[in-house]
């Protein structure tokens, strides 16, 4: 099997879609607009696309299947890693070990010194997947706020 990473593009958007729904059941709560896949993707194209990566596996044709992807951020100080996905089909072949040293890697180049994610906690084996690749838990508490439109105008 031959897969190779590349940046997101917009054509992918039905299949990064497909796969979310699949390995990410909490990204169907509607209710929710953090997150709705259909915004993560149209706000990661106004901000860093290049660091949207999604796996392409060839099986002799030249378009490939989507089987992957991994979403970056680096905001000056540190790097943030989301949306580490593999398709089912093609999952413990380390497809995902490569997505995440792919952006790993751009981070590093762009001089990011650390990178955080965030796992949610009824999830153990994805922290077995990222311990294996070097993270640790911080000793540190995740906070988080929401900011909806309207305090946001109001703070302009
Ligand atoms: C987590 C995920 C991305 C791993 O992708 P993958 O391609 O299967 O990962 P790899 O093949 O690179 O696995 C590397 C190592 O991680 C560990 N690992 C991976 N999946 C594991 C699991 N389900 N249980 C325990 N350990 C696991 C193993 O040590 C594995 O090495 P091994 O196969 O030689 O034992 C994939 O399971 C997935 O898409 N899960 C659903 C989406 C998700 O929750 N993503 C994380 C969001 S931050």
């Amino acid at each position: 099997m031959t897969v190779t990473i590349r940046a997101f593009a917009e054509a992918d958007t039905e299949a990064v879609l497909a796969l979310w729904r699949q390995a990410f059941p909490e990204y169907n709560d509607a209710s929710r607009p953090h997150r709705d896949p259909r915004l993560s993707i149209a706000n990661k194209l106004g901000t860093q696309p290049e660091l949207f990566f999604v796996a392409i596996r060839h099986d002799g044709d030249e378009t490939g299947t989507l089987v992957g992807t991994a979403m970056a951020g680096y905001d000056g100080h540190r790097g943030w890693l989301y949306s580490v996905a593999v398709a089912p089909e093609a999952r413990r072949l380390g497809l995902g070990t490569r997505l995440v040293r792919h952006a790993e890697n751009a981070l590093a180049a762009m001089g990011c010194l650390k990178l955080n994610l965030q796992v949610l906690t009824d999830k153990p084996e994805v922290l077995a997947f990222y311990g294996r690749l070097g993270y640790c838990t911080d000793a540190v508490i995740s906070l988080g706020k929401r900011l909806s439109a309207q305090e946001s105008e109001a703070l302009a």
